[in-house]
Formats: structure tokens, sequence, C-alpha cells
């Protein structure tokens, strides 16, 4: 190891401030040789209880030390703010911005040589490595693993399943003792959400942008092999260290189209986009909308994995897990990327192994030709809404309707089922504010509900657009992310009830089909709709969220101030 280690600022310092810096650590029990020389890493723990996905960290994070110590490195655990998805109101994406800042601040201002990143539920994976990338030290990201599959009455199942469930219950084909017993059927271990929903597509991105070792995306959160996985894990950082390597040796532009790539063949979220996004504003890579569809375009879905496909996260791992995808993947991605355990993408592929084609599809007869995210423009949505096909109804991909709106969510609560509600299989269900300012936070309430009376017609799913976000474990002909949003007063802050709506998958197009003199007049009658001003935090975010067509950080976090602290307080 060729340079000074950060930490030895503050441990390896001479007089008043080395014996303070030194002597509260010596209080917990700890001996002086563990902190003169090694290698600092700090654990990055995202547990709660009120994270159920992430519930298991403490036990995960004594895997990671016992790695760190094996490698002569001093393991530091420290907390920072957990968002999980299923508790936090209004919600969990309100606060991913937020969690970053505690990640970056807490990073730089303590100790550290490196970072072991501890990820799990969906907003925890982007908001710590958000974070990470502003300080910029050598860093790895474990991920917490899925949970088991759901087994109810015979069935498998998964979070995707929850929005048939609600359905059936709307239907009365389910009832509430069937939905008590189908819950326990489901959450039957550790993890996060079994599906392809946005915690699984996370893990996916960590692996394909090199952040972690291979085979972190799949491996069960029950599986002996995750502990193994984050004790290695703990061993490996102890080496970054001593190579400098850097979280943006790693996150090179390649890096970013190889994730792009992969989360198109594994039937990613189109909350990745949002979340790439950001994590390419902090560390200075850059990166547009138009690049997810136009690298993912001619990528085929090659996992068939619920909410595209048939099967879970476990059997995603049982058939060889994400390095199986990415070797079928070889001729489209970067394999001269370098990753965290040091070896390139192109090195750590000769090992990997498809050991079921029912899961792992070959890239010359894959699951779906259709994957990927299709980013759509025009009128309607002139900075771009997104779209995934794989989840979405074929008939649909071009599809001319008239526009039933909803101003807001409360607005299609209260009218979705009326009788009276002027709508059918053909129309377009628009819901407006729910985007990053409007509501505030960009809630997952795009899939909106189909209508009672037209479920009871037999109709599964409908074109919806929103300003809002998808769950990562939702499906159906979901219009999303729709910039500029309803409270920034575009036009699609104006479209109105039977306005005709033409969407154009395979011409990436959305149009509102009113003229532009009426568009005019009818957004000179309009003031923008924000909510607030608020205070504290919410009031910040509004200030200063960006559009989903960005990634909807703060303007002001983007970039990074580094690692570097000149002034001390002793
Ligand atoms: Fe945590 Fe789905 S709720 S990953």
């Amino acid at each position: 190891m060729g340079q000074k280690l950060r930490s030895q600022n503050w441990f390896g310092k001479k007089g008043k401030d080395g014996f303070i810096y030194r002597s509260w650590m010596k209080s917990q029990g700890i001996p002086d040789y563990e902190f003169r020389g090694k290698p600092v890493i700090g654990i990055c723990n995202t547990w709660s209880e009120l994270t159920p996905c992430n519930a298991h960290f403490r036990e995960l994070a004594e895997s990671v030390k016992r790695g760190i110590s094996e490698a002569g490195g001093f393991p530091v655990e420290f907390p920072v703010m957990s968002l999980g998805e299923t508790l936090i109101k209004p919600t969990a994406m309100l606060y991913r911005n937020l969690v970053s800042m505690d990640v970056e601040e807490s990073i730089r201002a303590n100790p550290m040589d490196g970072v072991v990143l501890l990820c799990g539920c969906d907003k925890t994976t982007p908001s710590l490595i958000m974070g990470a990338c502003s300080v910029n030290l050598p860093t790895i990201v474990v991920s917490g693993g899925s949970m088991l599959t759901g087994r109810y009455r015979g069935k498998n199942i998964g979070t995707s399943d929850i929005w048939r469930f609600d359905e059936d219950i709307r239907m009365g084909r389910m009832t509430e003792e069937d939905q008590t017993v189908a819950e326990a059927c489901m959450g039957r271990s550790r993890g996060h959400c079994a599906v392809m929903g946005t915690a699984s597509s996370m893990a996916c991105m960590v692996e394909s942008l090199g952040l972690s070792l291979p085979e972190n995306a799949a491996i069960p959160a029950a599986d002996a092999r995750r502990k193994v996985l984050a004790q290695e894990s703990g061993l490996r950082i102890v080496e970054m260290v001593k190579e400098n390597l850097l979280l943006s040796d790693i996150l090179t532009r390649k890096a970013f189209e190889n994730a792009i790539i992969a989360n198109a063949a594994v039937g990613g979220s189109t909350n990745f986009v949002i979340h790439l996004l950001a994590i390419a504003g902090r560390v200075g890579v850059p990166l547009e909308l138009e690049d997810f569809d136009k690298l993912s375009a001619s990528i085929p879905l090659l996992a068939n994995i619920q909410p595209s496909g048939q099967y879970f996260m476990e059997d995603l791992y049982y058939a060889g897990g994400l390095p199986a995808v990415m070797k079928e993947l070889r001729y489209f991605l970067r394999t001269d990327c370098i990753t965290a355990n040091g070896k390139t993408i192109g090195q750590n592929l000769e090992t990997a192994e498809c050991f079921n084609r029912e899961i792992i599809s070959p890239v010359d007869k894959p699951f779906n030709k259709t994957s990927g995210i299709v980013v759509l423009k025009g009128n309607l949505a002139e900075d771009g809404a997104v779209i995934k096909p794989s989840a979405a109804s074929v008939k649909l991909m071009q599809h001319r309707g008239k526009a039933v709106v909803f101003e807001s969510i409360e607005d299609f609560r209260q009218r979705i089922d009326d009788p009276g509600l002027d709508v059918d299989e053909n129309s377009v269900l628009v819901l407006k504010n729910v985007g990053p300012k409007g509501y505030p936070g960009m809630p997952e309430l795009g899939n909106m509900g189909i209508p009672k009376k037209l479920l009871a017609q037999g109709v599964t799913d409908m074109v919806r657009i929103s300003d809002g976000r998808m769950s990562g474990t939702g499906f159906g002909t979901v219009v999303l992310h729709v910039s500029p949003e309803a409270a920034l007063g575009g036009n699609f802050s104006v479209i109105r009830d039977g306005d005709m709506i033409k969407l154009d998958v395979p011409g990436r197009s959305l149009l509102l089909e009113v003229p532009e003199e009426e568009l005019q007049k009818r957004k000179k009658n309009k003031s923008p709709m924000l909510q607030g001003p608020g205070r504290g935090y919410v009031q910040l975010y509004i200030r200063e969220v960006e559009q989903a067509s960005q990634g909807a950080d703060f303007g002001f976090l983007k970039g990074g101030s580094g690692s570097e602290v000149t002034r001390d307080s002793h």
C-alpha cells in the first residue's frame, strides 16, 4: 500500500487531537493496534425493523466484519436512515435524496478508508450509492438478497400477485380470510421482493455496474451463500483500499451502458431509469433518458422472471444467476470494464454457466424479443415518458383512446369504481399530480387499478398514463414518469376528459390530439399546482427536486465533494 491511509488523519495524529480520536474509540473496548495503520472500513448499514426487507442486516454485517478482520482491516459499522418501501409514508422516494445526503456526509466526516454498502429494499440501494459516489472512496456493495418464493395453496406467489389479489378482493373472488393466509404465504422469509421488482433490479444494477462481487444479485437472503458473499466482500474491500480502486474507476460510462443492457435482459424495473440517471449525475458520467432506449432497443428479454415472466429470483439464482444472463449478453457488453473484485466483466463471465434454459434463455432464442425501457416523446411528454413493453399488452402498443382524467390520486380513488364513470376498455386512464414536485415524492401509483365495471367485463389491461412511478413488481400498459409533470403546468397538466390520446410504442411517441392553439389557451388559464410551501425537508425537496427525466435528484447534490476534510474542531 503506497498511499497514506485517510483514517490516519484521525488515528495517526499526535498530541491532543490524536488523544481524543483514539481514546474515545478505546472506550468501546477496542485495542490500540486496531486503528494504528489498519485500513478502517465503514459498514453502512440500513438495518431497521421498519424496513423488513433489511431486517437481517445486523447478521449480514457480522459476516462482512469477519471478512474485513480476516484481511487485516478494522470494521466500523454505522447506521443511516433506512427506507422501507412498505411502511414509509407518503412514499420512500421522497426520502431517497435525504438518505443520500446522510450517507455522503457520514462517510466524508468520519475516519474511513473504504466502505461496504449494505443495500436491500428498493431505495436503500440508489440512495447509498449516490451518497458514496459524492465522496468516492473504495466502495463495495453487498445486497441483502431476495425472499424465498412464496407458496400459497399449491401456487408460487410473489409481490406481483398483490395486484392480482387486489382485483380479486374488489371483485369478491377473494375473502379477507384468504388474504390473511396469502400474506403469510408470501412473506415467508427474510429478504426483499422475490420478483424482478425494483430491489432485484437494483441488485442486478449493482452487479452489472461492477460494484459487487459476481453472484451478488440473485443469491436468496435465506441462502447460506449470501453470508459467504458478505464475508468475501469484507475481505475484498480491504484489498480495494490497498489498490486504491475508487468508485469512479468502476463507474465509467461503459459500466452504465452495461447496466442498461443487463436491466433490459432481466426485464428490470422502470425505477431503474430514475436511479441510474441520479447515480450517473453524482459521478459526473453523461447519461440521458434517450440512452436507455438506444442501448436496450436491440436487447431481448432473457430472464423469465415475474412481472415480465413466470419465475422468481430464487429460480434465477439456481439457473446460474446474473452471470449466466450476462454471459449470453457478452457480445453486447463492454467486457473490459473493471469490477470490484479487480477483474473485468469479461474475466468474471468466463466461469458463468446456465443450468436452466427455461429461466435464462439463450440470446438467439430469447424468452421475449421485446425488452427494456422505451422512451416516449410527444406533445404529451415534451421531456419524455417511459414504458416497459415486456410487462405490457402487445395489442395496446399502438392505441388511440379517449382520456378519462383524474386530477389527483384522491380523485381517482373516489371515482374509479363509480358505475356512472364514462369509461370503456378503449379509454386511456390519466392520473395527474403524482410527480416529484406535485405529490411530492413521486409515489408508485402509476399502475392504477382497472374500473370495477370493466373488470367485471373481463378487461385485464388498459393504457394508463401518469407523471408518477410504478412499483417494479407492477405490470400493464402503463406509461410513467411524464415530464414535465402536471404540477409544472405543461401540456400534461391541461389534458381533459374526452381528449384523444395516441400511444405509439414502436414509433416512440405519445400525442395529445388537441390543437396547439387550444392547449395554449388552456395553459394560460391554469396556474401551476404546487403543494406547499411546507417546512423542513419537504420544503427543500419541492424546491430542489429535478424532473424524472433527469433522475429526480437535487440539482445542488450533483457531482461530488471528494473525501478530503481540511478542518477539524479540536
Ligand atoms: Fe422491500 Fe419490495 S418492499 S423490496
